[in-house]
């Protein structure tokens, strides 16, 4: 028997008591005669100690010991002369007699404490030693307890977890396909599911009512802090349901979610829900941080045409955001965000601000193109009082000057500390449109996917100004991140043409890409809709983590590697042959 307990039950009632633990040693410290070794495993940490008196030989052997060393140990339980109350087991300790060294260990490249020295990129080619770290180790509890919870809840609910298969044809999710070569089939290929889409509605038809997959999901997309090309999706759909039955369905299981694993109630209150156009003007985002309020107010009657001020005059849209409190920025942090905003990734041309002094008057970086009535004008309008801060941004597309402002909006979010971690808003963003523009392929895109079914009062418009056309879809967001989306299918095989047709499919390449389903559809398709939940995203907002990798066990870099197995990686020759691949590029082009 390796051990009798773990190394972080024991406590005083088991003072006396005769233990065996193993574990990896977590530090060693001598003492004057005596030498300290904190074991530690996957439940806590136990002191061990050897006493030079009277076992030399054996604390002799201790001392030889290094960190992460593989110990089983034999001892007595004790009460500790000066105890810990910084930890669970820091009442007692073990005065060891028996001591086995399992396994030794080279010294690792980063300390495997709360606080490690080890970078990013080290802690992810050895990934195995950052996992031992408690709080990485409890990010993957939370993921583990998040996923039983889902399950306990979708089961009562009568879901079906049903697998659906990995190697699959393109499922078109807005990514990049990663695709995988066929060997029995040459020069064809496979793609991995961006998403189990066209399979859970294929469920649907085959009358499985409610179904559900905790799936891995791939998407060759460019990776950002809560990006990865494989990650995780709670998938779910429904048969015979409205927009109102998922919401519901999934509203209820959120707050089951937060108030089991986080201590949150939600109340009994249904989430709020705002239309994609109010997100918009409002926040200039779908997934818009309600934590705090400093909404847009737009500012086009106020500043345009009203002064001399040439950028304002030739502006599309104008809007701004009162950052109460804040007019005690100094010039410096003022340039700071002109340039933040001025960045590459924001891309605005520059910043407005005016400040509202003491005496109710308005100070701005535009006085001298504007009388103070107009700048009296626009702090009444901005809502704005003494000590206020006002952040204006113009542009000639609405559209991105809005996302520029809500940048700027989440970045005075942050640095004011509105955005606390412990607190959770969450909505629902509905009325999404059907399409968008894309200038890339010049043609109409599905804003969610091809399956969303159009607002049936919308569908005459898909005729004469499908642009206009409203979805049913909706997003949940919670802290200003998309936890999870869906929508209302499509279940109509004439429809479902008719929305191919206006994404620029002909009637061939629909039948080609998607006639399993269109065909499906004529073999009597229930009405059906559902939502999927980014997985990691949920339980990294639950865990208060900025990025999804944490909660990941073996996560990819920002390029796409995983650096601790060194993937992706060239293949041998024959195995390219077997393929009867021939590579373009001879060299590995990373
Ligand atoms: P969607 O594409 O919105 O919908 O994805 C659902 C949710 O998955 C999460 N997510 C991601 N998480 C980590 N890394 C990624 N690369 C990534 N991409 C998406 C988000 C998102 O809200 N089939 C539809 C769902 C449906 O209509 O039922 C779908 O996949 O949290």
């Amino acid at each position: 028997m390796y051990r009798t307990n773990t190394c972080g039950e024991l406590r005083m009632e088991n003072v006396g008591q005769t233990v065996t633990l193993s574990g990896w040693v977590q530090r060693v410290r001598k003492m004057g005669g005596m030498t300290f070794i904190d074991l530690r495993d996957r439940y806590g940490i136990t002191q061990l100690v050897f006493n030079q008196e009277t076992d030399a030989e054996l604390c002799e052997r201790a001392n030889k010991i290094g960190r992460e060393y593989v110990l089983q140990v034999t001892g007595t339980v004790g009460e500790r002369f000066s105890k810990n109350d910084k930890m669970p087991t820091g009442d007692i300790e073990i005065t060891v007699s028996e001591l086995n060294v399992l396994n030794e260990a080279l010294t690792p490249p980063f300390t495997i404490e709360e606080h490690t020295d080890g970078g990013d990129e080290l802690r992810m080619k050895y990934r195995y030693l950052d996992l031992r770290r408690d709080v990485v180790r409890r990010n993957l509890e939370l993921r583990h307890k998040f996923c039983l919870e889902v399950r306990h809840f979708l089961d009562k609910e009568n879901f079906l977890e049903i697998e659906t298969p990995v190697l699959v044809g393109s499922t078109p999710e807005g990514a990049r396909d990663f695709i995988v070569p066929s060997r029995m089939n040459p020069g064809m290929f496979y793609a991995l599911p961006q998403s189990p889409q066209t399979l859970k509605q294929l469920l649907m038809v085959a009358g499985m009512d409610r179904y559900f997959q905790i799936v891995k999901c791939f998407r060759d997309e460019d990776l950002r802090a809560d990006r990865q090309p494989e990650f995780t999706q709670i998938d779910c759909e429904m048969s015979f349901v409205e927009q109102n039955d998922v919401i519901d369905v999934f509203e209820r299981m959120t707050k089951h979610l937060f108030r089991t694993l986080r201590g949150v109630e939600l109340g009994n209150e249904p989430f709020l829900r705002l239309s994609w156009e109010e997100c918009m003007r409002r926040f200039g985002s779908d997934k818009p941080d309600m934590r705090f309020g400093m909404e847009f107010v737009e500012l086009m009657d106020t500043l345009k045409g009203t002064g001399e001020f040439g950028v304002f005059n030739d502006a599309a849209y104008i809007s701004g955001i009162c950052a109460k409190g804040q007019a005690v920025y100094t010039r410096k942090q003022l340039d700071e965000l002109t340039n933040f905003v001025r960045s590459p990734q924001i891309g605005a041309k520059g910043l407005v601000y005016a400040r509202v002094q003491d005496d109710g008057s308005v100070k701005s970086s535009v006085d001298k193109f504007y009388t103070p009535e107009v700048l009296n004008n626009l702090k009444e309008k901005m809502q704005a009082e003494s000590g206020d801060l006002i952040l204006i941004l113009s542009g000639d597309d609405a559209n991105r000057t809005r996302k520029q402002l809500c940048e700027l909006r989440l970045l005075m979010g942050s640095r004011m500390g509105l955005r606390d971690k412990n607190k959770f808003a969450l909505l629902w963003v509905v009325d999404f449109p059907m399409f968008e523009w894309s200038d890339e392929e010049q043609r109409l895109m599905a804003m969610h996917h091809p399956f969303t079914s159009p607002k049936p009062e919308d569908i005459p418009l898909l005729e004469s100004d499908p642009a206009s056309v409203k979805a049913n879809a909706y997003d949940m967001v919670c802290n200003g991140v998309e936890v999870g989306g869906g929508s209302i299918r499509i279940h109509d095989a004439v429809l479902q043409a008719k929305i191919f047709e206006i994404l620029g499919f002909t009637p061939e390449q629909a039948q080609a890409q998607f006639g399993f389903l269109m065909n499906a559809f004529k073999y009597g398709a229930p009405p059906h809709g559902g939502l999927a939940y980014g997985l990691d995203r949920f339980v990294s907002l639950f865990a208060g983590l900025d990025s999804i990798r944490d909660v990941i066990a073996f996560p990819k870099n920002n390029a796409g590697r995983d650096v601790m197995l060194d993937a992706p990686a060239p293949v041998a020759p024959e195995q390219l042959q077997e393929l009867q691949i021939d590579l373009v590029c001879k060299e590995p082009n990373p």
